[in-house]
């Protein structure tokens, strides 16, 4: 049953349409910037300003010394397309304090005005438009302000910007719990400190039409307050950010322009794009082998079936426990036959002293340690642990060649990558899991990195242990590192900016399985989309809390399956509880169930229902994946993107109403709107103005189910919305959805 032989008819955006109306003519500025860089020497200070990528520069400051170029960045160089590669730290300008210059690339311009650094957009019939400026005023901190630390070269530092009150931000990575239900950003302080859930990255979109990334993996916070945007760091050498601009609602201008120097997400395998099993927790070969042979029997697709945690001996062994999963080679070989279905499994990055692979470890120096001695990070399952340094190139290739040797090399091909959210094992404290400690309030042990101090690197742990994985896919399928597609694929908790260029999926991590949390995914997976990581997915049903054997459990997990159909990957995943008591046996040896026919007789045929549409749809999935590719066009678009002429979108983003951000576009085709309200029969749903494009082409709102056909938008409806209709409307012909032609 793998989707081998899908026909595909794809139109992929012409690249200057794509820009957007408005847009100057770029053939002619595009890759001209007309000077290498500027550098400001404020006495200790230096900075510099260099066109980096379409219609964006780059900004690095030091103190003491230049930047050596070997920081952390995220940044490719050089950029896919656009000025800048390579130039070091060049520049044709040198001024003073409170000097003058300016720069263009683009139709980005740079000012430094008394020393005073800001950012025009500049309009085809030439007008320039402020977009942001340090943020100064008479009485105020300095708008790039340091504070040396007292051992190192290094700093804290904290940079503001000017804001508008009634400027929408956009973006700013995945929070994905429970009460932020918010798209626009504006007014929040979002901690830039990774775990479960949470997965900040320092990148927003302004409706103003500039994007800002701060290409630092420090940890710290963004404030976005009513007159002031606010980097602070907690350690950095330098300060590096990255600005580009569009002009206002031009979102997929900016993505374009913003991957073009992040990377660009290549296409996933097909087989990843149907249906995933998995659970907390299968543990054993027989209960895989059973699970196949029943996905056969039963006929459901699956495309990929999952073995999770402790199906090791010790953490930090990389390898199957021989005593539960005897024959790997078979047991994968096996599954393909029954089902076609790919296997993934989960790898974690701590190691207890009881696993073969500490003491090598230790010995060669592959274990984060602490600053205060003894190195470990964290406590799981009754053992204290350190966690892997991937940060250190040795450290990657050591835990590959175990997870070749143990997985890949017997067919194994799929790797989970959990807990790895860097400092500790990813929650928001440490003693993770030890229940009669839990929740020490220690913000994080003092981890420190082959590349330096968890709250300097931290930020790119997860990043580097996906990297890892990345390496050893390409060097063991020998594939071109430049390749755009991926054979194989990882699943991450958490991950950094640039993310995308990996084959790699991000999930949104541990949550809870209740009706206000499934809406909340929806503003969790639009926001991270909005920083470039549209390769994502969650816990179908949620990851804790839900009871099988209840109705409410039941009519919950049918709702969050029915979302799932329409996102970039259909996963199923969670602890669940049930009747059936733990198995003392294993070590959280969950045994309820969480499979299709888990759910009562009536929700299988609603569920295999379900599982069907998504292998109709995957021809669509695979295409928005190929403009994902071709040009970052984002996936899961929340609706200020295709709708920003709609008053009634902007209005209802600008104060995140529900009404309006716990909706979203699958693709620039399909507008989902998930039941999130136990027991609803119908559902209000707002469908937007369509656009002069949109109605150039025939388009209306034509409902899923009915085809009841609900004309150009501008108005709430309520439709019917049982448990086997998901409120979903379409664009175009439904042939073309299912055939991947996508018309807009
Ligand atoms: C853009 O500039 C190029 C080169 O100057 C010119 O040939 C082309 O006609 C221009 N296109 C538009 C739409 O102005
Ligand atoms: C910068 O320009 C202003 C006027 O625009 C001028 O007063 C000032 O002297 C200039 N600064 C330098 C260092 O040239
Ligand atoms: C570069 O472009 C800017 C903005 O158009 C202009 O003010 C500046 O004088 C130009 N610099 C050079 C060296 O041509
Ligand atoms: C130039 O274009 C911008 C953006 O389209 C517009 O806001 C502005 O009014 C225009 N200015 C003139 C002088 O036409
Ligand atoms: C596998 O787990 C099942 C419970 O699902 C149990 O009955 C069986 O004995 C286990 N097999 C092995 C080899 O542990
Ligand atoms: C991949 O191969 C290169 C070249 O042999 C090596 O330097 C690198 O460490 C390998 N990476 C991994 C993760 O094994
Ligand atoms: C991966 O495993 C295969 C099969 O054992 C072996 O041929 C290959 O050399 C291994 N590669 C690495 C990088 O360990
Ligand atoms: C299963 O997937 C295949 C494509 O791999 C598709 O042709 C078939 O229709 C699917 N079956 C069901 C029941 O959805
Ligand atoms: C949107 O907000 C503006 C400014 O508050 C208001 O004038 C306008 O009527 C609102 N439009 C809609 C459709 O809510
Ligand atoms: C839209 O409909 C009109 C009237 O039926 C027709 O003339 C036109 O060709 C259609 N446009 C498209 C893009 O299908």
């Amino acid at each position: 049953m793998r989707l081998l032989t899908l026909v595909m008819q794809i139109v992929l955006p012409l690249f200057v349409s794509s820009l957007g109306a408005g847009a100057a003519n770029l053939t002619e500025d595009y890759f001209q910037p007309n000077s290498t860089g500027i550098k400001l020497q404020n006495g200790f200070e230096r900075l510099f300003i260099q066109p980096f990528g379409p219609h964006g520069m780059r900004v690095r400051a030091s103190l003491m010394r230049d930047p050596t170029g070997t920081e952390s960045s995220a940044l490719l160089d050089p950029p896919i397309e656009g000025p800048g590669g390579n130039a070091g730290l060049s520049h044709d300008l040198a001024i003073p304090f409170k000097g003058n210059a300016t720069i263009r690339n683009g139709n980005l311009v740079a000012e430094l005005s008394f020393g005073i650094l800001s950012f025009f957009r500049v309009s085809s019939n030439g007008s320039r438009t402020l977009l942001i400026s340090e943020y100064t005023d008479t009485k105020t901190l300095p708008a790039r302000y340091y504070r040396q630390d007292f051992r190192a070269g290094s700093f804290a530092a904290e940079f503001s910007f000017t804001s508008d009150a009634d400027e929408q931000i956009y973006g700013v990575g995945q929070q994905a719990c429970c009460k932020d239900n918010s798209v626009n950003k504006k007014g929040q302080v979002v901690d830039l400190i990774n775990y479960n859930s949470h997965v900040p990255l320092p990148v927003f979109m302004s409706n103003k039409g500039y994007l800002q990334f701060f290409n630092m993996p420090g940890q710290g916070r963004l404030e976005f307050s009513p007159l002031r945007t606010r980097l602070a760091v907690d350690e950095a050498f330098v300060v590096d950010y990255w600005i580009t601009t569009a002009e206002p609602g031009d979102y997929d201008a900016l993505q374009e322009q913003f991957t073009a120097v992040t990377g660009r997400q290549p296409t996933p395998p097909d087989f990843i794009l149907g249906y995933q099993q998995s659970k907390l927790r299968y543990y054993n070969e027989t209960q895989i082998l059973s699970l196949a042979q029943r996905f056969h029997d039963e006929q459901v697709n699956v495309s990929l079936i999952v073995v999770d945690f402790f199906a090791w001996k010790f953490q930090g062994d990389w390898s199957f426990n021989p005593e539960f999963w005897p024959d790997p080679v078979g047991m994968a070989a096996k599954v393909k036959e029954l089902t076609g279905a790919e296997m993934m499994v989960s790898l974690w990055p701590s190691v207890e002293d009881l696993s073969v692979n500490y003491i090598p470890m230790q010995e060669q120096g592959l274990l984060a340690i602490t600053r205060d001695g003894p190195g470990v990070q964290d406590s799981f399952a009754g053992v204290y642990t350190r966690l892997i340094d991937s940060t250190n190139p040795a450290a990657r290739q050591f835990l590959w060649k175990r997870l070749n040797d143990s997985y890949f090399s017997k067919g194994i091909h799929n790797f989970w990558i959990d807990q790895a959210d860097g400092g500790t094992l990813g929650e928001p404290f440490e003693n993770n899991g030890q229940d009669t400690i839990n929740s020490l309030p220690y913000a994080r042990s003092f981890a420190q990195y082959f590349l330096g101090t968890q709250e300097k690197v931290g930020k790119i742990y997860p990043w580097l242990h996906q990297q890892a994985i990345e390496e050893g896919f390409q060097n063991l399928t020998q594939a071109d590192p430049s390749s755009s597609s991926c054979q194989y694929m990882s699943l991450t908790r958490s991950t950094f900016v640039g993310g995308q260029r990996f084959c790699s999926y991000l999930w949104s991590g541990d949550t809870s399985s209740r009706f206000d949390v499934l809406a909340q995914q929806i503003t969790a997976g639009v926001s991270v989309a909005a920083s470039g990581i549209s390769s994502w997915t969650l816990d179908i049903g949620g990851f804790t809390g839900l009871n099988v054997d209840t109705d409410s459990g039941r009519e919950l997990f049918v709702r969050w399956l029915a979302m799932g159909v329409f996102l970039p990957y259909m996963r199923v995943h969670g602890d669940r509880d049930c009747n059936i008591p733990l198995d003392p046996s294993q070590f959280l040896a969950n045994q309820c169930p969480n499979e299709p026919w888990s759910y009562g007789d009536d929700n299988f045929v609603i569920i295999k229902k379900y599982i069907a549409l998504r292998y109709q749809l995957v021809p669509y999935v695979k295409a928005l994946f190929q403009m994902l590719q071709a040009s970052g066009r984002t996936i899961m678009r929340p609706l200020y993107y295709d709708f920003n002429h709609d008053p009634s979108i902007i209005n209802g983003t600008a104060v995140n109403d529900p009404r309006i951000v716990h909706e979203y576009m699958f693709g620039p085709q399909i507008l989902v709107a998930p039941v999130s309200v136990e027991g609803a029969a119908t559902k209000d749903v707002y469908l937007p103005v369509l656009s002069d494009a949109m109605i150039a082409q025939n388009f209306t709102w034509t409902h899923w189910w009915s085809e009841k056909d609900f004309g150009t938008g501008g108005e709430t409806v309520t439709v019917n919305a049982p448990l086997d209709q998901i409120p979903v409307f379409y664009l175009g012909s439904k042939e073309d959805i299912f055939s991947g032609k996508v018309n807009i």
